[in-house]
C-alpha cells in the first residue's frame, strides 16, 4: 500500500464499519475507497455508471481479495435517483458509519441535470445536499459525513451567471464549503460529524471530454500539466482518509499541507474568509430562483 507509514501513524482501523463513497469508481473517490478498504471497512461504491462501478470493484478486490466491496446506483443529476439510492442504503445497511461525498463535475458549457438545474452546481451542491439530508436518518453521532470541496471555494461568488464554466464550479464548492461549516456549527445531538476536505490539485478524469463538455485538446493539455506538476490522486485522497479514520473533530477542514494547499500530506486547515462569511449568514438563500427552490432539499440544519 502506498503511504503505508503515513497510514500507520495517522489512522485507526475501520474494521466493522460501512463506508459509502460517491464517485468511488474514479479519481480521488476511487483512491479513498482503496484507503478505506485497506483500513478494513466494508466499502460501497455509489456510482452513476454500472460498468465503471463494476470495473472499479473488480480492481479493488484484485488488490484486497479478502475485502468487501459493493456497488450501488446513484446519479446526482437526478433527484429521483438520489431518493431511491438513500432508501436503498437504509434498507441494505441500516447505519452508515462513513459517508464520503466525492462525486463532482466541472462542465465548461451549458448542461442540465434531469431536474433542470445547471449541471455543475446541480451535482456538486444541490444533488450533494439533497443526498446529505436523505442520509442523516442512517447516521448517528459516531458517524462521519465528509464532503469534497476545493481550493477554489475562495473564489466562489454569491452571484454568478447561471450556467457552467469556472465561475459555476467555484460557486458550487463555495456553497458546499459554507454548508459544511454551517452544518457543523448547528450540529444537533445524534447527528454525524460534518467534515470538509479538499484534495489540493491532482490529475483525474474531472476534465475528461468523454464525461463532460470539455474540448479534447484542452482536456489533454490540462491533464498533462496536472499530472506533471501536482500530486498523485492517491495522495490527494489522503485528506478523505484522514477525515474518515484520523483524529478529526466536527467542523474540521482538511487539506494538503504543501505550498498554497496544492499538494502534500493532509493537515487541518481553515475555511477561507469568503466561506466563513457565507456560513455565518442568517439567511443562506441567494436571489437565484434555482437555489431558492432547491434549498428546501438541503439538511434542515442549514436553514
Ligand atoms: N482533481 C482535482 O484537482 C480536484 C480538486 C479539487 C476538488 N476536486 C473534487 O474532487 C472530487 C472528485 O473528483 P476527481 O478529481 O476524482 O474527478 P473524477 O475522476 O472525474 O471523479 C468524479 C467522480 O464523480 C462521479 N460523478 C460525476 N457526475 C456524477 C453524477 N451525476 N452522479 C454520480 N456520480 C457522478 C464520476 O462518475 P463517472 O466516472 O461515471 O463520470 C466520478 O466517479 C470532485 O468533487 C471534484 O470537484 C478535484
Amino acid at each position: 500500500m502506498r503511504y503505508e507509514k503515513w497510514y500507520q501513524k495517522n489512522t485507526a482501523s475501520l474494521g466493522g464499519k460501512v463506508a459509502v463513497v460517491t464517485g468511488g469508481n474514479s479519481g480521488i473517490g476511487f483512491c479513498a475507497a482503496r484507503g478505506f478498504l485497506y483500513l478494513g471497512a466494508r466499502v460501497v461504491l455509489a456510482c452513476r455508471n454500472e460498468a465503471r462501478a463494476a470495473a472499479a470493484r473488480e480492481q479493488l478486490l484484485g488488490e484486497f481479495p479478502q475485502g468487501v466491496v459493493e456497488t450501488a446506483s446513484l446519479d446526482l443529476a437526478d433527484n429521483a435517483s438520489i431518493d431511491a439510492f438513500s432508501l436503498e442504503m437504509g434498507e441494505r445497511y441500516g447505519k452508515i458509519d462513513i459517508f464520503l461525498h466525492c462525486a463532482g463535475v466541472y462542465y465548461p458549457r451549458e448542461a442540465k441535470t434531469k431536474d433542470g438545474l445547471p449541471m455543475t452546481e446541480g451535482v456538486n451542491t444541490w444533488g450533494t445536499l439533497r443526498l446529505a439530508k436523505a442520509m442523516l436518518p442512517f447516521m448517528d453521532d459516531s458517524c462521519r459525513m465528509i464532503f469534497t470541496t476545493s481550493l477554489v471555494d475562495r473564489f466562489g461568488k454569491e452571484q454568478c451567471p447561471v450556467g457552467e464554466g469556472y465561475a459555476a464550479y467555484a460557486r458550487s464548492k463555495y456553497l458546499l464549503s459554507a454548508f459544511v461549516l454551517r452544518s457543523a456549527r448547528a450540529r444537533a445531538a445524534g447527528e454525524p460529524l460534518f467534515i470538509a476536505t479538499h484534495p489540493g490539485i491532482t490529475a483525474t478524469s474531472l476534465l475528461s471530454p468523454e464525461k463532460t463538455t470539455h474540448k479534447p485538446l484542452f482536456s489533454r493539455l490540462g491533464h498533462a500539466f496536472l499530472y506533471l506538476f501536482t500530486h498523485a490522486p492517491e495522495k490527494a485522497a489522503l485528506t478523505a482518509v484522514l477525515a474518515a479514520a484520523g483524529k478529526v473533530p466536527n467542523g474540521a477542514c482538511i487539506g494538503p499541507r504543501g505550498i498554497f494547499g496544492i499538494s502534500g500530506y493532509p493537515h487541518h486547515t481553515a475555511f477561507c474568509k469568503n466561506v466563513c462569511r457565507r456560513a455565518a449568514k442568517k439567511v443562506a438563500l441567494s436571489n437565484d430562483e434555482n437555489e431558492k427552490n432547491t434549498c428546501a432539499d438541503a439538511p434542515s440544519v442549514l436553514y
